[in-house]
Parts: C-alpha cells; sequence; structure tokens
C-alpha cells in the first residue's frame, strides 16, 4: 500500500529549505541495494518519510513484509521505518509526491569493460514523465564524468518537452545574486562512499560532496544530505564530484596493484612485505598503507576505473595507470594458483585430485557480497586444474549461480580439516579462528597474512 500525500508545494528554494527542516519533505530512493537501503533507513532515522524503488519485486514484497535481504540489517530496522513511513515500491509514479529523488542503481561494466548505463538510463526514463517543478534528483550511483549532464539532466529535458519540464540552470552570472525561484527540477551528482564492512567510520561520518548543476540544485542537495551527513563538501560541477569519486577509487586500485606487485618481487627476494608496509606506515606523513591479497572484488574498485578508461577514450587519451592496475591485480588470482601448486609440490603433491578447501569467498572480510570477488575465479582455476575443491564461508551457506560464475554448492563445515590437502584463505572472516585452523589443517596457503604471528612449517605465505 502505497502512501498518498500531496505533492510538494515549494516554489521557492526558502521553502524548500523549510520542508526539510520540517521534516514534511518526501524522500524517495531509487535501488534498494547496498548502497540504497541503508541510505533508506538513514533518512528514516531522521523522521523523513521515505519512498524506496525498485525494479526487483521480490526486494519489493520483503521490505513491505518488514524483511531484510541484506546481513548486516536487521529486519527490525526495516520494521522501525516502516512506523516512520518508509514503504517499498516498483511503481514510479509514485515519484510525483516527493520532494527529493535519490538514485543509487548499479553501474557495472560489460564483457568489453565499457560502462552499462542501462540502469541508470532506465531509471531516469521511468522517472522523468513523473517529474514536476521543485523536485530534486541527485545521482549517487558511481560514473564517468558528464553522465550527470548528459543521461539525467538530458533525459529530463527531452522527456520533459512534453510536459513542460526542464531542468533548472543558472542562467545568471555567479556573482549574481543567487535566484529563489524552483520553476525547474533540481539536478546533481553526490557519489556514495560508503566503505561495507568499515566498522571504524559511521557512515553520517562519511563527508558527503555534491556537485549541483544549478546553485539552487546544489544548496537544496547540501541542506538535504546535512539533515544526515556531519560535512558536506560542494564542488563547482556535477562532473567534477562524479571525477572526485573516481578519483578515490582509482587511488586504491593503483596503489593496491602496486603492492600486489611488490608482494610477488619481495617472496622472490624473500623479504616479508607484511613487515615492509609495517614498517613504512610508522611514517607520519606522505606513505598510506595498502595491502596486497588474493585480487580486488567489489562492486566498486575492479569496476569504476574502467568508467574512466572509456570516457577518456572520446578524448583520444590513454590511462595507462588503471589499464596496468587492472593487468595486476587481474592476475593474482593466477598468483595465489600458482602457491597452492607450488605448496603441494613441497609436500610431494599434485593439484590434480587434491582436495582443496578454500575459506572465504565474499571479495573482503566480514560482508556477504560476492561481486567481481576473486574467490570466484581462484575456486574456477583450482577445479579445472583437476583438484577436489570445498568452500566454508559464514556469509555465504549457499552459492547458486550468478553472471560470471557457476558453483550450486554448500558451504563445507569447518571441521576435519585434516581431510583437505590444502586449505587456502582467501578472505579473513573475524569469525575464523585462524590458530586453531591451522593446528587441524595439513598445510595452509594464506593469501591474507592472517596468520600472523602463527608460527608454523604448515604456513605457506602467498
Ligand atoms: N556497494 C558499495 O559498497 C558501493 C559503495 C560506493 C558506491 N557504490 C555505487 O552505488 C551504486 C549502487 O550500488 P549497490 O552496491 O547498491 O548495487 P546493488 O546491486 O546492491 O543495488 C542496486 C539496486 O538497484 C535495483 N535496480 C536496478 N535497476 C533499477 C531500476 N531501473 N530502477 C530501480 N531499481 C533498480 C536493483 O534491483 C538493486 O536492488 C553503484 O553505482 C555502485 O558503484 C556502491
Amino acid at each position: 500500500m502505497i502512501r498518498k500525500a500531496v505533492a510538494p508545494e515549494a516554489a521557492t528554494l526558502d521553502a524548500w529549505k523549510d520542508r526539510i527542516a520540517n521534516r514534511e519533505a518526501k524522500v524517495g530512493i531509487v535501488g534498494l541495494g547496498y548502497v540504497g537501503l541503508p541510505l533508506a533507513l538513514l533518512f528514516s532515522e531522521e523522521r523523513f518519510a521515505v519512498t524506496g524503488f525498485d525494479v526487483d519485486s521480490l526486494k519489493v514484497d520483503f521490505l513491505n513484509k518488514g524483511k531484510s535481504y541484506i546481513h548486516r540489517i536487521e529486519a527490525e530496522s526495516i520494521q522501525a521505518a516502516q512506523k516512520n513511513g518508509f514503504v517499498a515500491t516498483a511503481d514510479f509514479s509514485e515519484a510525483r509526491y516527493l520532494d527529493a529523488i535519490l538514485i543509487c542503481v548499479p553501474t557495472p561494466i560489460d564483457d568489453h569493460s565499457a560502462p552499462d548505463m542501462s540502469y541508470v538510463v532506465n531509471t531516469i526514463e521511468a522517472l522523468a514523465p513523473h517529474l514536476h517543478a521543485g523536485q530534486l534528483v541527485v545521482l549517487e550511483s558511481t560514473t564517468y564524468p558528464g553522465t550527470t549532464e548528459e543521461i539525467i539532466a538530458a533525459t529530463i529535458d527531452r522527456i520533459g518537452e512534453e510536459t513542460d519540464v526542464q531542468v533548472l540552470r543558472d542562467r545568471h552570472s555567479q556573482e549574481a545574486e543567487m535566484p529563489q525561484e524552483l520553476d525547474g527540477v533540481m539536478v546533481a551528482f553526490s557519489p556514495e562512499r560508503e566503505d561495507p564492512g568499515n566498522t571504524d567510520v559511521e557512515r553520517h561520518d562519511i563527508p558527503k560532496v555534491i556537485g549541483g548543476i544549478d546553485r539552487r540544485a546544489s544548496e537544496a542537495a547540501e541542506v538535504l544530505y546535512a539533515s544526515i551527513f556531519r560535512r558536506t563538501v560542494r564542488v563547482s560541477t556535477p562532473a567534477t564530484a562524479e571525477m572526485t569519486k573516481l578519483l578515490e577509487n582509482i587511488y586504491r586500485c593503483v596503489n593496491i596493484a602496486m603492492v600486489n606487485e611488490l608482494k610477488q618481487l619481495c617472496m622472490r627476494m624473500g623479504i616479508d612485505i607484511w613487515e615492509v608496509i609495517d614498517a613504512a606506515a610508522t611514517k607520519p606523513f606522505g606513505f598510506q598503507a595498502f595491502y596486497p591479497g588474493p585480487g580486488i572484488g567489489g562492486h566498486c574498485i575492479p569496476v569504476d576505473p574502467f568508467y574512466l578508461s572509456w570516457k577518456a577514450k572520446e578524448y583520444h587519451f590513454s590511462t595507462r595507470f588503471i589499464e596496468l592496475a587492472g593487468e595486476v591485480n587481474r592476475s593474482m588470482p593466477e598468483h595465489v594458483i600458482r602457491s597452492v601448486v607450488n605448496a603441494l609440490n613441497d609436500q610431494g603433491k599434485s593439484i590434480k585430485g587434491a582436495k582443496v578447501l578454500m575459506l572465504g569467498l565474499a571479495y573482503k572480510k566480514d560482508i556477504d557480497d560476492l561481486r567481481e570477488s576473486p574467490s570466484l575465479p581462484i575456486y574456477e582455476m583450482l577445479e579445472k586444474k583437476g583438484a577436489e575443491v570445498r568452500y566454508n564461508d559464514p556469509y555465504f551457506p549457499r552459492v547458486g549461480s550468478g553472471r560470471k560464475y557457476w558453483l550450486n554448492t554448500e558451504s563445507a563445515p569447518l571441521e576435519n580439516l585434516d581431510q583437505y590437502d590444502c586449505v587456502v584463505i582467501v578472505t579473513d572472516h573475524s569469525a575464523y579462528d585462524f590458530e586453531k585452523i591451522v593446528a587441524e589443517s595439513r598445510l595452509v596457503v594464506d593469501t591474507r597474512n592472517a596468520t600472523r604471528g602463527i608460527r608454523s612449517p604448515k604456513i605457506y605465505h602467498c
């Protein structure tokens, strides 16, 4: 059942701000996944009536029954939000009742590492016929610079030609006093910077970067987000905000690739890369620690940099750092396989026919996200080499199949570990007792330095 309400009446920016301050404003979140659902709950906690939109009717049904489908979100949080007016729907015509609509839909890459903008395009095409002057539309999905102008604003203008609804654009110089009338749709970009599983930083402590097409859009977005986030950072254009997010993720991707490469050199030189990083991290300036691993995963780091590589081609520019980092990071699962082969070989065993248990499938510790996880190619390559592979992951009791994998198997119990020829630590979930795991296993290949401090000839660092 959908909450009925009057369409927002704010004709001026001040009236719009009042609706935010008085919590009369209604907020819509499109895409109720890892990003959108927690964001919807944050706004609900701040006493905004929230409407969540998703094309997945199962998710909509689940939420309207007060249930959660994300591990770290309790059903009680959904139920509490419902008491504050939260409803989920697949009916985009509900958008006409809202003051602000935040878009958090997927932005994956296709098989050729090109942006797949279909989710963003479908979303704005579904929303645009229901938009009207005085509403704020913010894209939060990670994307290449130019998307907010070229897809979001352009679609609203195109579809709005029939209904006379256009995007608000400042026609005055930046020095002139900002106009107050809201005679169009305000459009902005504000990247989602969440770090799933990170319990050190609360989401509202992550500053919110905002870039509006028009000064009124920037200001409205800033006022809205300031009711949730402790700090907002306004930049001059949506493209600047889009690029900011990409810089952050490319910085991570490139630095992870660098330590992954240095790790392989250190192994040959008999140097412990982890000890090196710890020592380097004592420098109080100019160094930030990044850690090697079995490869990169998740919806962001393996994907986002290629949005920029793709866009750069339009400018006849080659993003060499991104390509190189991608190449090194993508090769890490092969490095893990080589290490397993060598470790077994040292024990006089062949990979063919070996019983191997992979610990952890999630792309990083303590989360239930399998997207782009390096565990998937590792599993597949081990099987191709003839190993008999099982996995254990407390976050995935069962794994079916996805676009890029086909496992269809269940998590093996974490017992009788001596039945396996090799246990490979792929994800260092906090739930694992690595001391016990080493004690009970015959051979442990550690891709995460999870066995740090444990002395045993059974451990093979990788
Ligand atoms: N997951 C993260 O940690 C993270 C962090 C920062 C930024 N981001 C970015 O946020 C965006 C969303 O990522 P996510 O992890 O939440 O994705 P997700 O796949 O978990 O969720 C996206 C949701 O959007 C829904 N959806 C798809 N098409 C839709 C449409 N046309 N209309 C309405 N709903 C639709 C899907 O059903 C799904 O529920 C991406 O651009 C991602 O790069 C993600």
